[in-house]
């Protein structure tokens, strides 16, 4: 039942302080409808049966009409009302904080001069006085005092600005993702109290080089916290700046650099293959076709057959470049377009191969490790993180399908896997987070595997293939040796329907000066999903490719 209001003319009043009672009544029913909308209202009047008396009666309807049009009127004056206030509290605040405009404020010239440094030199510049530029991280202003936490891509850094720089008006309007410029000297922090590395830079001077939006467009509304991930991802660009994404991306800069590394210590070469092709090497079904001048051409899925043809030139090479996959499957392991590292090594078996895999996954893991800015972080995102340890744990397609059989787990089909199935993702997984542990797991079927494959001697239904098996990501790696008769690889890529003119220059490799040759390849959202414990490689990419996603 809705509330009953009184309204009484003479006695009544129209204030916040009235309650609207039989003892408190308001002055006008607009009044009464504009504080209670719902209300019944009754009120004050002459009895028509008795002259003399008056009582309370329902409003008529004539009189409710008038009243609600009423309503409208104070609402609209209410609004008037507020606006003004806000307006008047503005103005008192920006005549307070213009009496502090830090432009007052000078840089003491009798100060030292400062030493302009980055953040990650600052345990060398203790107790001197430098000169930070960076990004406000975090902010925490007071009164009299203001921390920020800057930020410059190579570390992060407390200051604490005090006294007049803390009361400044730009201290005060200051925002996250702001620029500044801070002049000071750094020091260790006191026993119990904490900021990153254990210092903090008490502020001389600083200055604002371009301040970030407040608001609704603040940097902390772009970027929520456990948003979806499709919406941060169309924020990637602020993204990248959260602690999490750039130490991701300060991994993956140490893995390519510890790659670098082991190719240089084992003598490859390092090349640059084109990305626009016209010959497949994985498959047609995921081709990324483009026009190229009126001809078809695709984006390379594998750089493997230009590494081929290297070898005579130049013996053992690699090549990190990225490579391309119209890829229908939308699972957390694949891109459109990832980071692969690629080798081709000559005069090789297949057994300096798999060995030569097992030294490449252990040391540039432990360069990573020993690296004073990436080891750290592999241990902040994944304190359980255990290095391979060579040699790793070998076992055949054919044991594999045992191994999936006894523990139940069902081809694509949901049946028992038998010889020529593929071993799709999520059986592939179970299987190397069960065993947790490295895996070569080697001859594959001739039928699931690609045309340019080398036959096991011994039994040529199988090939001399090998992909690496990590734990949490699955296969980081594909290889295998390469058919190196000429003629036997003419036949494979008939069988294939592909244009065998168009590979003149693969087949060539073998007609001029065959030998015994084979390479891989590594995703490195792969590897780094693996060291880092990503969820997925999408976490791993600067600006990740999938399906439905190509900006920004
Ligand atoms: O097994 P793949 O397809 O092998 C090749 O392309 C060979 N031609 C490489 C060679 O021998 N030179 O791919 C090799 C690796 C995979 O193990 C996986 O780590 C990565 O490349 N990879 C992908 N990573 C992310 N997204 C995708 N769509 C990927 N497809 C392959």
């Amino acid at each position: 039942m809705s509330q009953t209001i009184y309204v009484n003319e003479k006695t009544g009043a129209d204030s916040t302080e009235v309650k609207g009672t039989e003892q408190q009544p308001f002055a006008t029913p607009a009044y009464a409808l504009y504080t209670f909308p719902e209300a019944k209202v009754l009120v004050y009047k002459q009895s028509e049966e008795d002259q003399d008396k008056f009582e309370y009666v329902e409003i008529s309807a004539s009189a409710l009409k008038k009243a609600k049009k009423g309503v409208e009127g104070l609402k609209k004056k209410a609004e008037k009302q507020a606006k003004l206030e806000e307006q008047k509290k503005q103005q008192e605040t920006t005549a307070k904080l213009s009496e502090l405009d830090l432009s007052s404020i000078e840089e003491d010239k009798s100060l030292p001069e400062a030493k302009r440094i980055k953040l990650r030199a600052v345990p060398q510049n203790l107790d001197s006085r430098v000169l930070v530029q960076g990004w406000v991280h975090r902010l925490r202003v007071q009164k009299g005092l203001a921390f920020v936490t800057l930020r410059d891509g190579t570390g992060y850094l407390q200051c604490v600005l005090t006294g007049d720089l803390a009361k400044a008006r730009q201290t005060q309007e200051l925002t996250i993702e702001s620029t500044v410029a801070i002049k000071g000297v750094i020091s260790k922090l006191p026993e119990g109290k904490t900021a990153p590395g254990g210092v903090e830079l008490k502020a001389d001077f600083y200055q604002v080089v371009a301040f970030a939006p407040s608001g609704d467009d603040s940097f902390t509304n772009r970027i929520q916290e456990n948003a979806d991930p499709n919406l941060l991802l169309d924020q990637r660009h602020l993204a990248l700046r959260g602690e999490t994404l750039s130490s991701v991306m300060k991994v993956r800069a140490a893995y390519s650099a510890a790659i670098r590394r082991f190719y240089a210590e084992e003598g490859l070469t390092e090349v640059t293959p084109p990305c626009m092709v016209q010959n497949q090497v994985e498959g047609g079904s995921t081709l990324f076709k483009l026009d190229y001048y009126g001809e078809e051409a695709y984006l390379t899925q594998s750089s493997q057959l230009y590494l081929e043809t290297c070898l005579p030139a130049l013996g053992d090479v690699y090549c990190i470049q990225e490579s391309f996959r119209a890829e229908k499957s939308h699972t957390r392991r694949h891109l459109s377009e990832y980071t692969h590292i690629e080798a081709e090594l000559v005069f090789i078996t297949f057994e300096d191969l798999l060995q030569h895999l097992e030294k490449l996954l252990t040391k540039t893991v432990q360069y990573v490790l020993e690296d004073p800015i990436a080891g750290p972080i592999v241990k902040q995102l994944n304190p359980d993180f255990q290095p391979p340890k060579a040699p790793f744990r070998r076992m055949e397609y054919i044991e594999a399908l045992d191994w999936l059989n006894e523990h139940g787990i069902p081809n694509e089909d949901g049946e028992k896997f038998k010889f020529g199935d593929d071993i799709a993702e999520a059986a592939e997984r179970k299987m190397t987070d069960t065993i947790n542990e490295p895996i070569l797991l080697t001859r594959f079927p001739v039928e699931i595997k690609s045309f340019y494959m080398q036959k096991c001697q011994d039994d040529p239904r199988v090939t001399e293939s090998v992909d690496v098996l990590m734990p949490n990501v699955g296969e980081i790696t594909g290889g295998s040796m390469r058919i190196d008769d000429h003629d036997e690889l003419v036949a494979a890529i008939k069988r294939e329907n592909l244009d065998l003119d168009s590979y003149y220059w693969f087949t060539d490799v073998r007609k001029y000066g065959g030998a015994p040759h084979g390479g891989y390849g590594i995703g490195l959202e792969r590897q780094l999903a693996y060291m880092l414990n990503r969820f997925t490689v999408r976490d791993c990419s600067l600006y990740p490719r999938f399906t439905g996603r190509c900006k920004p």
